[in-house]
């Protein structure tokens, strides 16, 4: 059973805002832009737009409902609601993927804190050259990024051994407020540009030509990933979460929030890319992967009045928004090691930083020293990224809607997905959001991977 003196979030506020925190970070402001270039822009946004609503939130409400309803870590929960069934160790492999991603997320984290150090020093900003070169040279020093990935990674394990709520609750608060403030300027910025309107372009103005099969499997793992579902993160979470909870809404408070935020930040960096592209007199290059938005905004808070100001604020929110997201990833291994390997809060802290720190340090290797070892094709870190968001977060969220389709039955899907009635959710949307989960969703996952396999 689950133990009965578990944590539950303060507020309705405070849980929302851990979520939302949870699903607001690097994501949204790394990955997007960069997998929104690599995948021909604007048919890309649109397939992204079309998952969301079609798998990734009828997903996100079946993950949320399904940890509520087990009240505990992953592995635990499914025993509870199919006892003696295989499905627990869905449940594993949800805190191995979970493991699997903080491993690569930690690295990226390092990287905002080494940004917000030179913006701290003024570095950053009295950099005469291509902040390429600035970049390029740091990922590939063979200790400097292993020390920030290391540091991000203590950072965060030291905010879980304290406990997460209040701090975790407030900063979320303050943090999202100046992150939406800070970006939104810089995309005033970045528009009134010259050469910006071909970048908003490019975002806005679709070319089905460039839509293939990887396209659609890219825009599903970026949804997935952005919404931190299919791994067990939202279950873990729901874990918390008193019953009174509108779970429909707020799922679909936090996919709205999350992807206004992606879509502010892609205004921000991809308009910037191609007016600095045409001041230089080269081509646009908006494929130029995970290094985008390390290469291309210091460039704009260059350009504009009180830039070191702004890169400051900037990178300060931007490791804000990554530690509250790197903590829900932890919190679903530390959830899982304090349960069922019956270990204090603190040892399963430990135990989770020396794993995921072990992997990140050969994903951050693999940008310098390692840049020639390959796994299938790929580099260690390209690797770890592909896998977890392309294959192991959709085959996980395929699972979780199998299981709430399938396994737990209609009348007690809609019962607390109502809470049993108390809720005024209209019959046709909660049916609607039912045969989503049972049908749509685990139809449309399987014909996306199918194409991808046979393409
Ligand atoms: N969604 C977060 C982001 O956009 C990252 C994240 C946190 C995540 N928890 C997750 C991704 C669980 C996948 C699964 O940065």
């Amino acid at each position: 059973m689950a133990p009965k003196n578990r944590e539950t979030f303060g507020s309705r506020m405070g849980m929302l805002l851990a979520m939302a925190g949870s699903a607001i970070g690097l994501g949204n402001i790394w990955r997007f832009p960069y997998t929104l270039g690599q995948n021909g822009g604007a048919a890309f946004l649109l397939l992204y737009v079309l998952m969301l609503v079609l798998i990734c939130l009828p997903v996100m409400i079946s993950e949320y409902l399904i940890g509520r309803r087990g009240g505990s870590n992953p592995f635990r929960t499914f025993d509870i609601l199919a006892p003696g069934t295989k499905w627990r160790w869905i449940g594993f492999m949800a805190v191995l993927s979970s493991a699997c991603i903080l491993s690569f997320y930690c690295v990226v984290g390092g990287w905002s804190v080494k940004y917000l150090a030179d913006a701290c020093s003024g570095g950053l900003m009295s950099f005469d050259g291509d902040y390429s070169e600035f970049f390029g040279a740091f990922i590939s020093n063979p200790w400097k990024p292993l020390f920030y990935t290391l540091l991000f990674l203590g950072i965060t394990g030291l905010i879980i051994a304290f406990g997460v709520r209040k701090g975790i609750e407030r900063m979320s608060k303050l943090m999202i407020k100046i992150l939406f403030l800070i970006i939104v300027l810089v995309v005033i910025r970045s528009l009134t540009l010259p050469g910006a309107v071909e970048g908003v372009r490019y975002m806005f103005v679709p070319d089905f030509s460039k839509v293939t099969a990887d396209t659609c499997i890219a825009a599903m793992g970026q949804a997935f990933f952005s919404l931190s579902i299919g791994c067990g993160c939202i279950l873990t979470y729901a874990s918390y979460v008193d019953k009174n909870e509108n779970i429909a809404a707020s799922s679909a408070w936090i996919s709205f929030f999350d992807t206004a935020f992606a879509v502010i930040a892609g205004l921000a960096i991809i308009p910037a890319v191609y007016a600095i592209a045409r001041m230089n007199g080269v081509d646009p290059n908006v494929s130029a992967g995970p290094g985008l938005v390390f290469i291309t905004l210091p460039g704009v808070f260059k350009s504009m009045p009180l830039g070191g100001v702004a890169a400051l604020l900037f990178f300060l929110t931007l490791l804000l928004a990554a530690i509250t997201s790197a903590i829900s990833l932890m919190e679903v291994v530390v959830a899982f090691i304090i349960e069922e390997l019956r270990r204090s809060r603190v040892r399963a802290v430990l135990t989770s930083f020396l794993l995921c720190g072990g992997v990140g340090v050969f994903c951050s290797l693999s940008f310098g020293p390692l840049e020639g070892f390959k796994l299938f094709g790929l580099s260690v870190f390209d690797f770890f990224d592909y896998i977890t968001s392309n294959i192991l977060l959709p085959v996980g969220g395929l699972l979780l809607a199998v299981f709430a389709g399938w396994r737990l039955k209609r009348a007690n899907y809609l019962d607390e997905l109502t809470n049993c009635g108390n809720l005024n959710i209209p019959r046709w949307l909660a049916l609607t959001i039912y045969y989503l989960v049972k049908l749509v969703a685990p139809l449309a996952i399987s014909v996306i991977f199918l194409n991808c396999i046979l393409s």
